[in-house]
């Protein structure tokens, strides 16, 4: 087999075989086969896409070309979360100790994100001492003591993926349906869980735009995990507005323990309970309604933020965080609070304009290597559907350097009046 006629079919709309994909992709996972070729078949596919049975090839091969999780060793049905990204997508810092306060072992391997603010790695280690950097034997040990723990993805997992994934990036071929979906499933299942719950995002925030889009991906997703056995469902959701009303990383864990304390936005709370009814109905085999009333009484009865702490110090963070965080994240040096020029009816705060202003803040990183500010990010103050007044408060800018002009620009023009 050659990759140029892998390469040519592509390019003329054929179909690939199982064989032709496997091929290519161990061969450039080995190094045989130069970024050149592999960003060629990448822009192929972004414009000629993949049926439903090339998708999955793609994605076993992609699974398979690095380590397998093992996950055995922790009892019941672990179940794995992924949101396609957005911002102040915190979703996971809280849904994964309201499920594990549920009973359901959570064993979850996140990615550091490029983009406006770090992923959720990145905001967990915002918390002074904790450290994601675990090997799966010691995760599966503390999952069974504690039921929870959030790790980084070791370089192991799907490193086809890793390859393809940064080579996307600088080639303008990640907004694919197909990529997008082998790339995520990759590495859920060579993550090992049992069951798999989708969080897919649209909207000016989000790789698809549209909620079509969204659907699409989700029903590829889904089918891929139901034809590798795992038990797949995907929750819709816009990403037009920002999540909740903190953007950036130390924030975002904060607003993530005001929720876990029964406080926080309605719509972060009303999402995460969504979400953690998925999993924890998968986890028990129970009703996805039986399980939300589950979820919403760990919050209630505390359980859920006990479970936080633990992991945060299981994972060697400083688990007082939980009751007093801004005595252990500090006070960020500088802020500026951006104020109404105007009467009016405002619509949105618009997620990509104000992902925009948290990024040149310093809370997300352009390259993997580049480092970021844990205190940098933006608390909304006001959204969506607000009638506001000329010189009100609408956001505050937080960084660890003096803000620019250019941050105080995004965030202002990206609250949009009727
Ligand atoms: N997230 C991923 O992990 N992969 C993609 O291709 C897009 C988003």
């Amino acid at each position: 087999m050659r990759a140029v006629d892998i390469i040519i079919k592509k390019r003329d709309g054929g179909t690939l075989s199982a064989e032709e994909i496997r091929f290519f992709i161990d061969a450039y996972t080995a190094g045989k086969i130069q970024d050149d070729q592999a960003a060629a078949l990448m822009m192929s596919i972004f414009f000629r896409g993949m049926d439903y049975k090339e998708t999955a090839a793609l994605t076993l091969a992609m699974a398979e070309s690095g380590e397998q999780v093992d996950l055995s060793g922790i009892k019941g049905v672990k179940v794995d979360k992924h949101s396609t990204g957005g911002i102040g997508d915190k979703t996971s810092m809280i849904v994964a100790p309201v499920t594990a306060a549920c009973g359901v072992p959570v064993a979850k391997m996140s990615g550091r994100a490029l983009g406006f603010t770090g992923g959720t790695i990145d905001k967990l280690e915002s918390i002074p001492g904790l450290s994601t950097s675990i090997p799966v034997d010691k995760m599966v040990e503390i999952v069974n003591r504690t039921g929870i723990c959030i790790a980084g993805q070791t370089s192991e997992l799907a490193p086809a993926d890793k390859k393809l994934y940064a080579l996307r990036d600088v080639t303008g071929t990640i907004e694919s349906i197909p990529l997008i979906a082998a790339s995520i499933m990759s590495k859920k299942i060579a993550a090992g869980a049992d069951a798999i719950v989708l969080d897919v995002k649209y909207g000016s925030g989000a790789f698809m735009k549209t909620k079509e889009e969204a659907q699409k991906l989700a029903d590829t997703m889904c089918g891929i995990g139901e034809e590798v056995g795992r038990k797949t469902v995907a929750v819709l959701n816009t990403m037009e507005i920002p999540l909740g009303m903190c953007i950036g990383n130390s924030i975002e864990v904060k607003e993530s323990i005001d929720v876990l304390k029964g406080g926080g936005s309605q719509d972060l709370k009303e999402h995460c309970i969504h979400l953690a009814g998925k999993m924890i109905g998968l986890g028990l085999g129970i009703s996805f309604g039986e399980a939300e009333k589950m979820a919403q009484k760990s919050i209630d009865d505390g359980s859920a933020l006990k479970k936080f702490a633990e992991m945060i110090a299981a994972e060697g963070g400083d688990p007082e965080v939980c009751k007093d965080p801004d005595k252990i994240f500090g006070i960020p040096a500088y802020s500026k609070t951006v104020r109404a020029e105007k009467d009016g009816h405002i619509v949105k705060a618009d997620a990509y304009r104000i992902g925009m202003a948290a990024f040149t803040l310093g809370a997300g990183r352009a390259v993997k290597t580049d480092p970021f500010d844990p205190n940098a990010g933006v608390k909304l103050i006001v959204k969506c559907d607000e009638e506001v007044k000329t010189g009100q408060e609408l956001c505050i800018l937080y960084s660890s350097k003096p803000i620019t002009e250019e941050s105080e620009n995004w965030a202002k023009t990206a609250y949009i009046y009727e």
